[in-house]
C-alpha cells in the first residue's frame, strides 16, 4: 500500500495510508505502548543513536503508532510530512518555538482560539516575539500590519464562533512578499473539507482532539507541511517533549478512517440546522458560511468542500435570553468542546471568549445574545426539537 498511496483518492487514503502490519499480520493498526526499544547488540545501539541506521530508540523520538497517524494525516493534507503533538496547543507552540526567534513579528487573526491568544500574549511575548492582531477578513489590515520583521501570518478559518472566512490565497501572497510563513489552524474543517497547503499555506496545525477523534476521548494535535519545515518542528518536539502518546495516536488513526463520513454528516446536519434557525421567528441572526447571505459564503465555497459543523445564532434580550435558551435544552451538551458526535451548545461571551474585555468582545462581534452550536451526529429532528425547547422560552 505504501508505494501506491499517492494514487488513491482521499477517502481511501484515510483508511489505508500509513498502515504497516507487523510480523503478527494483524489487520487493524497495532498499538505500540512502549516508551523505549531494545537493540540486538551494542553496535546496533550505537548506530541507532547516531542515526547511521533508522531504528526506534525512544518514544519521545519515534513510535510506530504515532508514525502511522503522522503518515496518514500528511497524505490527507497533501503535505510532505506531518508531526504529531500532545495537543492542539502543543502543535501551535512547537511551530512558534521551532520557527521564530526573538525580534520576529507575527500577524495573527483576531478571532483565534482563546488559548492561542493567551499563549502568544502571555508567554511567547516574554521571548521577544511581537504580535499584531487583525480581523481575519480584512486584507488591507493584514497588509498594513506587516513589518520588516514579520515572519509568520497565523489564522483560523472559518473562525470561531462567527464562521468568518480567511482568503488563504491572498494571505499566502502577502506572506510570500514578506518572506513570512502562512500558518493555518485547520481544526474546524479538518483535511477532509479544506487543504490549506493547496491554497499556498506553508503549515497546517490541528487540534486532533476535535473532529479527528470525533468522540471526545483524547487530546492530541498535529503540524503538517514541507519536510524541511517539519524537520525543524520535530527537532523542537524531540528536545522539549510535547509529543503524542501512542494510545492517543491509535485513537486518531482509527478516527481518520471515518472522518470523511463524519464530516459530511456533521456538515449536512449543520446546514439543515442553520437553515431552520434562519427561518425561526425567535432568532435574529445566524452565522454559518454555508448560508448564501453569509459574507464568507463564496470564499468558503471556493476553499472548502463543505461548510463544517459550527453554527452560531443570536437571540434578542442579551445574556439573560441566551442563558434561558441554553438552560431549557435537555439533550444538547453544555460544554465548550466541539468536534464530537454529541451536539454541544455554549454561550461564547461568558465561556470560550469570557477572558476578552467588553471592547474586545464588541470588536470581535461576540454579543451577549450569541449562542454557538457545534452540531453533532444525532438525528437532526431531535437537535431541532431540543433547541425549540429553548427558543420557546423567549
Ligand atoms: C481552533 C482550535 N485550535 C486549537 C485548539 C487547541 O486544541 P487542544 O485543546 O487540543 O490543545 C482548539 C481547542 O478548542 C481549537 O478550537
Amino acid at each position: 500500500m505504501k508505494n501506491k498511496d499517492k494514487a488513491y483518492k482521499q477517502d481511501t487514503l484515510a483508511i489505508r495510508s500509513g498502515y504497516q502490519t507487523t510480523h503478527e499480520n494483524e489487520h487493524s493498526e497495532a498499538l505500540f505502548l512502549t516508551s523505549s526499544y531494545v537493540f540486538d547488540n551494542a553496535q546496533m545501539a550505537a548506530q541507532s543513536f547516531s542515526n547511521e541506521i533508522q531504528a526506534n530508540v525512544y518514544s519521545r523520538y519515534t513510535n510506530p503508532t504515532v508514525r502511522s497517524f503522522e503518515q496518514r494525516l500528511a497524505m490527507l493534507e497533501g503535505a510532505e510530512q506531518a508531526v504529531a503533538t500532545s495537543s492542539g496547543m502543543a502543535a501551535i507552540l512547537s511551530v512558534i518555538m521551532a520557527l521564530l526567534k526573538s525580534g520576529d513579528h507575527i500577524v495573527c487573526s483576531r478571532d483565534v482560539f482563546g488559548s492561542t491568544r493567551v499563549m502568544i500574549d502571555k508567554y511567547i511575548s516574554k521571548f521577544g516575539v511581537e504580535v499584531s492582531y487583525v480581523a481575519v477578513t480584512d486584507l488591507s489590515a493584514w497588509q498594513s500590519a506587516l513589518k520588516p520583521n514579520t515572519r509568520m501570518l497565523f489564522c483560523e478559518t472559518p473562525s470561531n464562533p462567527l464562521s468568518e472566512v480567511a482568503d488563504l490565497e491572498a494571505l499566502s501572497q502577502l506572506a510570500k512578499q514578506s518572506q513570512a510563513l502562512l500558518v493555518v489552524d485547520n481544526c474546524f474543517c479538518t483535511p477532509i473539507l479544506q487543504n490549506p497547503l493547496n491554497w499556498g499555506a506553508d503549515i497546517v496545525v490541528h487540534s486532533a482532539t476535535k473532529y479527528i477523534d470525533g468522540q471526545g476521548r483524547a487530546l492530541g494535535g498535529a503540524v503538517a507541511g514541507s519536510a524541511e519545515l517539519m524537520e525543524q518542528v520535530l527537532g523542537f518536539l524531540r528536545a522539549a517533549g510535547p509529543t503524542m502518546s501512542p494510545f492517543n495516536a491509535w485513537i486518531f488513526v482509527k478516527g481518520l478512517e471515518t472522518l470523511s463520513l463524519r464530516m459530511k454528516a456533521h456538515s449536512a446536519n449543520a446546514s439543515a440546522l442553520a437553515q431552520w434557525l434562519a427561518e425561526h421567528p425567535k432568532v435574529s441572526k445566524v452565522y454559518y458560511a454555508g448560508l448564501p447571505d453569509h459574507p464568507g459564503h463564496s470564499l468558503a465555497k471556493k476553499q472548502q468542500s463543505d461548510f463544517g459543523a459550527v453554527v452560531s445564532f443570536c437571540v434578542d434580550g442579551g445574556r439573560e435570553a441566551a442563558w434561558r435558551v441554553i438552560d431549557a435544552t435537555q439533550m444538547l451538551s453544555l460544554t465548550a468542546n466541539l468536534g464530537d458526535a454529541k451536539t454541544t451548545i455554549v454561550h461564547p461571551a461568558t465561556t470560550t471568549h469570557g477572558r476578552l474585555s467588553p471592547e474586545a468582545l464588541q470588536e470581535a462581534g461576540i454579543v451577549e445574545g450569541l449562542i454557538r452550536i457545534a452540531v453533532g451526529l444525532e438525528d437532526i429532528a431531535d437537535i431541532k426539537n431540543d433547541l425549540e425547547l429553548g427558543l420557546n422560552q423567549l
